[in-house]
Parts: structure tokens; C-alpha cells; sequence
């Protein structure tokens, strides 16, 4: 990719702040999907949201990026406080996320995809776009190349011209990958990156979300139900359970947290062995 490649993450770990979520409530009818949650991530962390099914997860996501708006609560991004966030807003201010379920283009290439998330980064105006000339030529010309750096560090080179709906499941999640980077976000929301992934296309998604976080800098909210995968990756990790907060901490204080054990570590370890 274009952007320079920071500092090793590392020491630089415990960043600002970049997103406080505090006392976030949402309901659907009488469903509580959150109750009362709040967390911070700071820049550069992976930060991985864990619970079981309808614990809350997709919904908090859908808060952060302005997809559901919370009934209380506040969102601070970026030092501003809100209410409320439209997607746009959470769009045009850097955050970028990728779906439980993919929502991709299937009839249209690899590249057309990624460039889809570039489309916020466009200058030019509808008439220039129309004649194709001056501006409009030589953005279009720097987004596809900037595109093609995505695709060589996702390394589907290979598959950068085939409509993406007749590419196996685990290379689909990884170009709805690039199409998040394409926007380079300051926030990255992925939400369940490597569901219905063998075991070789995990390690491959795992290797690229710690590259993209190290070499640029990247924050990163990561819902994931493999805790192996979690364990490993995160710097810190928040534990949902019926919309309400049980745990936090480091991989080290959930995983030896009596009440996430109970409510979901527990279960998890019973489905494994
Ligand atoms: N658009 C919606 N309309 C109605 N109910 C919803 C909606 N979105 C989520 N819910 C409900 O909110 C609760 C939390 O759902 P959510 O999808 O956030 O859970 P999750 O932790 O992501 O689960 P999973 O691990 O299965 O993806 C569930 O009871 C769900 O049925
Ligand atoms: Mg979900």
C-alpha cells in the first residue's frame, strides 16, 4: 500500500484514545441487544469483542459505525463525543469495517470490488467523471494503482480480474478485506473475519490482519468466536454476554476470568474437545 509504513507497533501498544464507547444501550423491541456497555481502544490496539451467539457483538459494531444509533449512551471518536453517528460520518472520518456475512460485488472482479472502497477518496466532479478528462483520469489512474498495492499485499494477484463470486469462501473474506482497506481507515471494524475458514486460510487471515496493524499503524475491533485465533491476536479483549459487559482485560485476565469462563470459555472448551 501507498501509505508509509510506521514504527513496529510494539511499545507503541497503549496509544490515545481513539474510540470510548460509554454506556451504550440499544433495543429492539424488548430485546436488550446492549445494555450499558463500555470500553476504550486506544490506537494501534487489537481490540477483540468475544461472547456468545446474541451476546451483542454485530450490534456494537453496528453502533461504532453508525448502522444502528444506540438509544443512550455515547460514542467518542476521535476526542468528539456523539449521540449519534451516521455511517457516512463514520466513513468519511476513517472507520471501515468488513461483514459477518460478505457483502461484496459477486459479478464484478476482485479489483472493481477494492475499488469500490476508494470511492469516498474521489475528487473529481460528475463532469470531469463524465469526460474522463484531466483529474478525473489521473485519480482514477492513482486509485487503481493504490488498489493493486492491496492486492499484492492480500497476494490475490491472480485472481485480481475473476468476478469474485467464483472465488472460494476464505479468498472472498480477504478481498472484503481489501475493500476496507482501500478506504485507509483509522478504524478498522471486522466482524468475524475468518467464520467458515479451514485451518491454512485462518493462519493467512490472522498473518495479514497483524501485518496490516503493524506495518501501518492500523487500530483494529475484531469480533472472532476462535479463541485460539483471539488469544493470539488481541492486546485487549471485552467479553459480551446478553448485551451486558462480563469481562475485559488482557488475553490473560479473560482467560482466567471465573465469569467469562462460566458463560462462554466454558461452553467453548465443551464444543472443542
Ligand atoms: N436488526 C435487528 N432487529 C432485531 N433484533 C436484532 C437486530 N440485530 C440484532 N438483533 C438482536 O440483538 C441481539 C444481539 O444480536 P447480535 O447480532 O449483535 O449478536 P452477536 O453477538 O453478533 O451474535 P453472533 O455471534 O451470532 O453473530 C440478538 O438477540 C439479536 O436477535
Ligand atoms: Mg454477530
Amino acid at each position: 500500500m501507498a501509505a508509509q509504513p510506521q514504527e513496529s507497533a510494539g511499545a507503541a501498544r497503549a496509544g490515545e484514545s481513539l474510540l470510548k464507547v460509554e454506556d451504550v444501550q440499544l433495543s429492539f423491541g424488548g430485546v436488550h441487544a446492549l445494555r450499558n456497555v463500555s470500553f476504550e481502544i486506544r490506537r494501534r490496539q487489537i481490540f477483540s469483542i468475544i461472547g456468545p451467539n446474541g451476546a451483542g457483538k454485530s450490534s456494537m459494531l453496528n453502533c461504532i459505525n453508525g448502522f444502528y444509533q444506540p438509544s443512550a449512551g455515547t460514542i467518542t471518536y476521535k476526542g468528539e463525543p456523539r449521540k449519534q453517528m451516521r455511517p457516512y460520518q463514520a466513513a468519511s472520518q476513517g472507520i471501515a469495517r468488513t461483514f459477518q456475512n460478505i457483502a461484496l460485488f459477486t459479478g464484478m472482479s476482485t479489483l472493481d470490488n477494492i475499488m469500490t472502497g476508494r470511492h469516498l477518496k474521489a475528487q473529481s466532479t460528475l463532469v470531469e467523471n463524465a469526460l474522463w478528462i484531466g483529474r478525473a483520469r489521473r485519480e482514477e489512474m492513482a486509485h487503481r494503482h493504490f488498489c493493486e498495492e492491496i492486492i499484492d499485499f492480500l497476494e490475490i494477484q491472480q485472481h485480481r480480474k475473476t468476478p469474485v463470486g467464483t472465488l472460494p469462501y476464505g479468498l472472498q473474506k480477504r478481498v472484503e478485506l481489501g475493500r476496507a482497506l482501500a478506504a485507509e481507515p483509522e478504524l478498522l471494524l471486522l466482524d468475524e473475519p475468518m467464520a467458515g475458514m479451514n485451518l491454512e486460510e485462518k493462519q493467512d487471515m490472522a498473518r495479514f490482519i497483524l501485518d496490516v496493524n503493524d506495518q501501518y499503524g492500523m487500530t483494529i475491533a475484531l469480533i472472532e468466536h476462535d479463541m485460539a485465533v483471539v488469544m493470539d491476536l488481541s492486546d485487549r479483549i471485552v467479553v459480551l454476554d446478553h448485551g451486558e459487559k462480563i469481562g475485559e482485560g488482557t488475553p490473560d485476565e479473560v482467560s482466567s476470568d471465573p465469569r467469562v469462563i462460566e458463560a462462554y470459555l466454558g461452553t467453548q472448551q465443551e464444543e472443542e474437545a
